[in-house]
């Protein structure tokens, strides 16, 4: 069992492989965070070499017992209202107007296993022995509110899963005004604060500070997790690198709003905390009901962002995915989006599927434009039927000859949104977000469906289902191009208006469940706009995730490598497409950009028709090659060993059973510099490994301290060697 209770301090030890969080109750029933680090064999007492000291002036000394305040206090689950000023994780209003919330701690269970999250993504277990759970329950006794405090300590993983259910368990009604799930406390603030920042087509860019005194957080209000910060963040020891130092991750498993905070008060201690952004919300609970926040998944590594992100990687891939397509190796997809945009008909898009089937690929794509009358991207949105003059055969027609071709076929749908001008809004024009005589702000020329309707979320599963069904459709990319605004719906009354933002991302949720229980042989990619929402939580219900409409070689290295932080290659979408590049003009060799699609989801996103015979050629063997490493790729350990953040140049590493896949990339030429020393990692140290093209042999150990040697002759260089272990 990884979870311990010492009953005579009420001491809880959580222990994975190589990690400990503990926590305890203090004799007046505050539960205290003591530690998070890496592991140790037993926490001894709680008051006794305790990490704060000092007086907390102008606050109320409530613990008078042992002069304290418990503003000082690491505490657990903190609440608004009584002598504790920093960021709350839980804050209520009362029928009495007033706020304050006082929890002590009352009871705890311990279970093997993992219980789901009624309606929302969360990670999984697939025995019971794979994973253990405690959790606490703490009691307002004034109110009646209860929250049950849930651990869940994975057996082989050093990942913990914490979450929140909140329980009216009182006579009067209550509003969660915030309710976050995970508070922890480091106590020094010798840290950086790293998270990844972005934009349309810029995605994930890694950005560090230093703590200072206050509070730093980035969050999102747009109703979606966004491309502008990534539901995680990571404190790091300034010295940390990516093979050393500490490093602790929080991912949130969620989509919608969200906010992740340190608070660095006098003492120097810091309060870390994630959850549902408080900013709009506001959650009604009648007696007898609950709530159940989503969950974060905390990791700590002592030898920096590599085990980090490696942890992330693993329990992401393995245990967050679901599906056939977990394990099983993905089709090589073309997309007809860059080769096209709207502008095609039947025989353009069968000319792309011919001349991708002649080279190998598995998958043709077709994307936005072939239903309503979409020609241009301000009309047709929920229209999902097919526009005869393009496709004058219809989809099933399509996709057959596709098949025939001996190739699956897959299909674009932005189902959440409407456009003004589609049959769908002129019929129910009450659909879209909107609030009743403010002008509804069009973004991309299009409206978002109120998906907390249960109207609207059963037409979209049935729009979507009778397209799936009606022909043979392999693969769907769901597309999500707009954040909301003009926040709120007629299916609230008044005081539940501020739930909406949480409801809609619920509304996603069950609206995914449906569709992708209901077609479990069909393979789903996400995508909003790229990389906006790819988060955690959208994990759940897509394997893979388009990870930017910026495909230019370079800036994708950089996309890639930020997004590698939290998310494994297998859930990255990334596909070579044509020069000059459409986002940013650049040319780079077809050598590059398939170098880079190849540490993703590899795949194609031009008319492979506008090749010449000798890049054809080259299509060919990028084909083979990724064929044959792909399963290092998406199920190897990852090593980041040079970052497009920090050079001219970028290296990655994969290592699965007996096979090492190393990619290096040359940004930039130098003159005169020297060479670029790269040094693998993950290795056996005195195994011998065989570099298969040149069938030049190494020692691990040789691989690992002395490295290879790379020249940054040429711009948008690149080498991709493969190792086998002997
Ligand atoms: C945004 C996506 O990211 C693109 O790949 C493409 O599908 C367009 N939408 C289509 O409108």
């Amino acid at each position: 069992m990884s979870i311990s209770c010492q009953k005579k301090d009420k001491i809880f030890h959580l222990q994975t492989p190589n990690t400990s969080y503990v926590m305890g109750v203090l004799d007046n029933k505050h539960l205290l965070h003591l530690y998070y680090g890496k592991r140790i064999d037993e926490y001894c007492c709680i008051l006794d070499n305790f990490p704060i000291s000092g007086e907390s002036a102008f606050s109320p000394i409530d613990i008078p017992e042992h002069f304290m305040s418990t503003n000082m206090l690491p505490m657990e689950y903190p609440c608004y209202g009584s002598a504790d000023f920093r960021s709350p994780a839980f804050h209520a209003e009362y029928e009495d107007g007033s706020s304050v919330t006082c929890f002590e701690y009352e009871s705890y269970k311990i279970f093997s296993g993992k219980k789901k999250l009624p309606g929302l993504p969360a990670t999984y277990v697939e025995e019971d022995s794979e994973a253990d759970t405690l959790e606490i329950t703490l009691c307002d006794h004034l109110t009646g509110i209860r929250v049950v405090l849930s651990y869940t300590v994975f057996n082989h993983i050093d990942a913990i899963a914490k979450s929140v259910q909140v329980k009216n368990e009182g006579a009067q009604t209550v509003t969660v005004k915030s309710a976050l799930s995970s508070t922890v406390h480091l106590f020094d603030k010798n840290y950086e604060f790293v998270h990844l920042e972005g934009a349309w087509a810029r995605e994930r860019s890694i950005q560090k500070r230093p703590l200072l005194n206050g509070v730093m957080q980035i969050d999102s209000k747009r109703v979606s997790s966004s491309h502008h910060h990534s539901p995680f963040i990571a404190l790091a020891r300034p010295y940390a690198t990516e093979t050393q130092g500490d490093v602790y991750g929080f991912s949130f498993v969620y989509s919608g709003n969200h906010i992740e905070q340190v608070e660095v008060n006098e003492f120097d201690v810091a309060r870390v905390q994630v959850g549902i952004n408080p900013f709009g919300f506001g959650w009604q609970l009648i007696p007898g009901e609950t709530f159940q926040t989503p969950e974060v998944i905390l990791t700590y590594s002592d030898e920096g962002f590599g085990k980090m992100s490696r942890t992330y990687h693993k329990l992401y891939r393995t245990r967050l995915v679901r599906g056939k397509y977990r394990e099983e190796e993905r089709p090589v997809l073309i997309n007809n989006w860059e080769a096209t945009y709207m502008d095609f008909n039947e025989e353009k898009i069968m000319k792309i599927a011919e001349k991708a089937q002649s080279v190998g690929i598995d998958l043709m794509v077709l994307d936005d434009g072939w239903f309503g009358k979409r020609n241009s991207d301000n009309c047709s949105l929920g229209d999902w039927v097919v526009d005869r003059n393009k496709l004058p055969n219809g989809i099933e027609s399509l996709a057959t000859k596709v098949n025939e071709l001996g190739m699956q076929f897959g299909l674009w749908f932005e189902p959440e949104m409407i456009s003004e001008d589609s049959d769908l809004y002129r019929k129910y024009p009450d659909w879209c977000v909107h609030i009743d005589g403010r002008k509804r702000i069009p973004a991309r020329q299009q409206l978002t469906l109120d998906l907390t309707k249960e109207e609207v979320r059963d037409y979209i599963v049935e729009a979507v289902c009778s397209v799936l069904k009606s022909a043979p459709i392999s693969y769907v990319k769901w597309d999500y191009n707009r954040n909301v605004t003009e926040i709120g719906s007629k299916s609230l009354p008044p005081e539940r208006q501020q739930e909406f933002a949480h409801r809609y991302v619920l509304g996603v949720y069950e609206v995914l469940e449906r569709i992708t229980s209901a077609f479990p042989e069909v393979l789903f990619e996400g995508c909003s706009g790229g990389g906006g929402r790819f988060d955690a939580g959208m994990l759940y219900y897509y394997p893979q995730y388009w990870t930017s409409d910026n495909t230019d070689g370079v800036e994708r290295l950089s996309i890639q490598h930020g997004t590698s932080m939290v998310m494994p290659a297998s859930t990255m979408g990334a596909h070579v497409s044509a020069v000059p590049n459409h986002q940013v003009g650049r040319n780079t060799p077809l050598l590059f950009r398939g170098h880079v699609a190849m540490a993703g989801q590899f795949g194609y996103e031009l008319d492979l028709n506008t090749l010449s015979e000798e890049e054809i050629d080259l299509v060919k063997e990028q084909l083979a090659q990724y064929k044959d490493i792909r399963n290092v790729i998406q199920k190897g350990e990852m090593y980041r060993l040079a970052s497009p953040f920090e050079g001219r140049n970028t290296s990655w590493e994969y290592v699965y059973e007996d096979r090492v896949v190393l990619i290096y990339y040359t940004i930039c030429a130098r003159s005169t510099l020297g060479k670029t020393c790269i040094k693998l990692c993950g290795l056996d140290e005195h195994a011998t490994y065989v570099e298969t093209t040149s069938g030049k042999e190494y020692r691990g150990s040789y691989l690992m301290n002395v490295g290879l040697y790379f020249e940054d002759k040429k711009d948008y260089d690149s080498f991709l060697l493969v190792f086998k272990k002997q």
